[in-house]
């Protein structure tokens, strides 16, 4: 049975209740009422005729009877009356009524009521002075009539009842019911075939209240249908594009819902005092920009040193705050370490031991058993933190950061071998001599073997790594599947290149001109650098080209301009402070060569030293028509993926160094020696005068490459490899 029809059949019935009941009652007091008419007519004549009609008992004298009655023959209904013996035996009586009558109540009051058959009413008085009694008879057949005409009544009324109640439900259902959920199916079948066009759906009636919900609704089938589009789109071209949303239902099915703990000394957010009030800082590291997008993704730890000046403020009593502030998705563990162990640990052995030690710059490393000493007591404490975060998880995946970190990996998997451990080396690592001269290089070969997965940026440092623990400890090296194996654990070693995220819809192009005149930049043709102030990033050496390619090229006075924004890093370590002077210094000699009346205030350098945020570096990575990436040595160079990662109206030029790991990826930028001062200089002129059809060519491929090894591409690699590790094997 149809809705329309249930729902009239169900109203009826109920008014028909509703009627039948009313009119049964009705019924019943019209016919109490009758009676109550006829009892009391049937009384006053029964007493009135009494006196009259007493004498004739004893007569039997019929015909006088019969005279008394046609005298009250008038009045209406009456039928007649008769005399009768006290035990009803009729003495005399008018005619046509019944043979007997049963005598009254013995009370001596008048007992009126129906006869059987209903159709007579009776009512009998004693008479007074004979023994007997009077009986007056009247027609009662209009009682029934009048009960049938009440029920009659009642049954039209619920007639037109059931007419207008089929009438309105049908026009209710029709105009407010039926049409509202049509229009709305409509537009959801127009939705649903990707017809809709952003159309909002029906508003108002009954289904008003369903219309916000049922936009939103419309909009993420949409928004997950041009996901399914771009998919099949890259599927089609043998791609696959990794999305924050693949990455966290990739992480949550192969990690079973396990949280990630990520240790990395640098933190993400950093809380400093500036002028009393607490603020957030995001630190230039190419690592935070890699790492935070996974965690951002996936949720977990992130475990590291709290640096600021106001970080023990904003952590809850176990050390933690949720991040990032404006939006939190995962939780900072901050781990507290004294000045002498930063001293020692951080400045010592990580940034003056193993950074020179792994980067090919011509610094002298610098090892000293003190920094050793507390290296290994920072590591410990940092074990101790994660192994307090990772308490009653059952086999958890933590992945360690870095050359600050070593010996991590064999703390962590001593206390739980049920950790799957993975350690990422963010920087180069060189070849066995050249880690040779380590003093501690057996200690530190094998903390870093105590992880299951190692990985570094590109294989050429997988191979260096493989070689170098050849030489040096007694296991056996797997070739085969790049894995070394000690004892029954073994430790994969491959390279996973990092990456960042393609901008998409960034918003307005932010203003060049503006920009530039916020650090003092003058000229038309604007390129860029963005280094932490490090002696292994080629400033100085960037900055001679440019003196050279203007010296060569001097159409280009007054018109080009370089803008390196450098934010100091390891003030501390006097090769780092020399260093801030020492890019000053040049920028002001180079400027100082190409002053001259005619280019009043135009610079060719313009260094500006500050921390600079990541927004506001996004921001000259749309504008700068070329950016200059010339690292002596670098493990990967995020710089450079960033500026062709950026959402940008016009294709840009990228320089890049062949010393970097993003130099075999990004394989169309202008790959360049850092040390060729001359090569340099070319470049900068070949990316300055560039065929309009060169550069969108060579930008369209290396941003492609970006859109399919994008960082969650990365992070689900890495997530996988870790997933993967067999936990049977014990680390010896
Ligand atoms: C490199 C390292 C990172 C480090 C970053 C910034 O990218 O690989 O581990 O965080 O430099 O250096 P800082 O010493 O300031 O953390």
């Amino acid at each position: 049975m149809r809705v329309t029809t249930r729902l009239i059949v169900s109203i009826v019935l109920a008014a028909a209740l509703v009627s039948a009941g009313w009119t049964f009652y009705q019924a019943r007091g019209e016919r109490a009422h009758l009676l109550e008419e006829l009892n009391h007519r049937g009384a006053l004549l029964a007493e009135s005729l009494r006196e009259a009609a007493e004498p004739l008992a004893k007569r039997a004298d019929a015909k006088a009877l019969t005279r008394i009655a046609d005298k009250f023959g008038g009045r209406r209904r009456l039928r007649g009356i008769s005399l009768h013996a006290p035990d009803g035996k009729t003495l005399v009586a008018t005619a046509g009524l019944p043979e007997s009558s049963p005598p009254p109540r013995a009370d001596g009051a008048v007992d009126c009521g129906l006869i059987p058959g209903g159709s007579l009413h009776r009512c009998a008085a004693p008479l007074e002075n004979t023994p007997g009694f009077l009986a007056v008879f009247q027609d009662a057949t209009h009682v029934e009539a009048g009960v049938r005409e009440v029920w009659r009544r009642g049954f039209f009324r619920l007639l037109t009842q059931v007419l207008l109640i089929t009438a309105i439900t049908l026009w209710i259902v029709r105009f407010d019911i039926l049409a509202p959920i049509e229009r709305t199916a409509e537009w959801m079948r127009l939705q649903r075939a990707g017809e809709g066009h952003g159309a909002a759906p029906p508003q108002g009636g009954l289904l008003g209240p369903l219309a916000s919900e049922a936009a939103g609704l419309a909009k993420s089938l949409e928004t997950a249908r041009s996901a399914a589009e771009e998919e099949a789109r890259l599927r089609h071209s043998g791609q696959s594009l990794w999305t924050p949303d693949r990455l966290k239902e990739h992480a949550k099915e192969r990690l079973r819902g396990r949280p990630m703990i990520v240790v990395a000394n640098r933190e993400p957010y950093l809380h400093v005092r500036r002028d009393g009030t607490v603020k957030v800082l995001r630190p230039a590291s190419g690592l935070v920009s890699g790492v935070e997008p996974i965690l951002k993704a996936c949720g977990g730890t992130w475990v590291a040193h709290g640096a600021g000046d106001a970080d023990r403020e904003t952590v809850d009593q176990f050390d933690r705050v949720r991040v990032p502030p404006e939006e939190p998705r995962y939780s900072l563990r901050r781990v507290w370490i004294t000045k002498e162990q930063e001293e020692g640990y951080y400045y010592g052995f990580a940034n003056e031991g193993l950074w020179p030690l792994c980067h090919i710059a011509h610094a002298r490393p610098q090892f000293r058993a003190e920094d050793w000493k507390q290296y290994h007591a920072v590591n410990r404490l940092f074990a101790d933190a994660v192994l307090s975060e990772i308490e009653g998880v059952d086999e958890p995946c933590v992945l360690i950061q870095d050359y600050h970190f070593a010996l991590l990996p064999r703390m962590i998997k001593e206390a739980r071998p049920d950790a799957r451990v993975s350690l990422f080396w963010h920087i180069p690592w060189p070849n066995p001599e050249a880690f040779d001269i380590c003093p501690w290089q057996r200690e530190i070969l094998d903390g870093m073997l105590g992880a299951d997965v190692l990985g570094f940026h590109i294989q050429y440092h997988c191979n260096n790594f493989l070689e170098t623990v050849d030489r040096t400890l007694q296991c056996r090296i797997d070739w085969e599947h790049f894995a070394v194996r000690r004892g029954e654990h073994s430790t994969s070693v491959k390279p996973y290149p990092i990456s960042v995220a393609l901008e998409e819809d960034a918003g307005p192009l932010p203003s060049k001109e503006e920009l530039m005149a916020s650090v003092g930049a003058k000229g038309t043709i604007l390129a860029l650098g963005v280094d932490r102030l490090d002696y292994t990033k080629g400033i100085v050496e960037r900055f001679l080209a440019v003196e050279r390619f203007i010296e060569a090229n001097p159409a280009y006075l007054g018109r080009f301009v370089f803008v390196e924004l450098g934010a100091p890093s390891r003030t501390n370590i006097p090769r780092y402070r020399d260093l801030v002077e020492e890019v000053k210094k040049e920028a002001e000699r180079i400027n100082a060569r190409f002053a001259s009346k005619e280019h009043k205030d135009w610079k060719p350098v313009v260094l500006a030293v500050a921390h600079h945020e990541r927004t506001e570096v996004a921001r000259w990575y749309r504008v700068a028509d070329v950016c200059a990436v010339t690292s002596l040595h670098d493990g990967m160079n995020l710089v450079a993926k960033e500026y062709v990662a950026a959402d940008r109206e016009e294709p840009g030029a990228l320089i890049l160094s062949r010393f970097t790991g993003a130099s075999r990826e990004l394989r169309d930028a202008l790959i360049v020696n850092p040390y060729d001062v001359e090569r340099v200089a070319d470049a900068l002129r070949e990316a300055v005068e560039m065929e309009p059809e060169e550069r969108r060519r060579r930008w369209e491929s290396m941003r492609e490459g970006i859109r399919e090894h994008n960082i969650y591409r990365w992070g689900a690699r890495l997530v996988d490899d870790l997933a993967r590790v067999r936990l049977d094997a014990k680390p010896v």
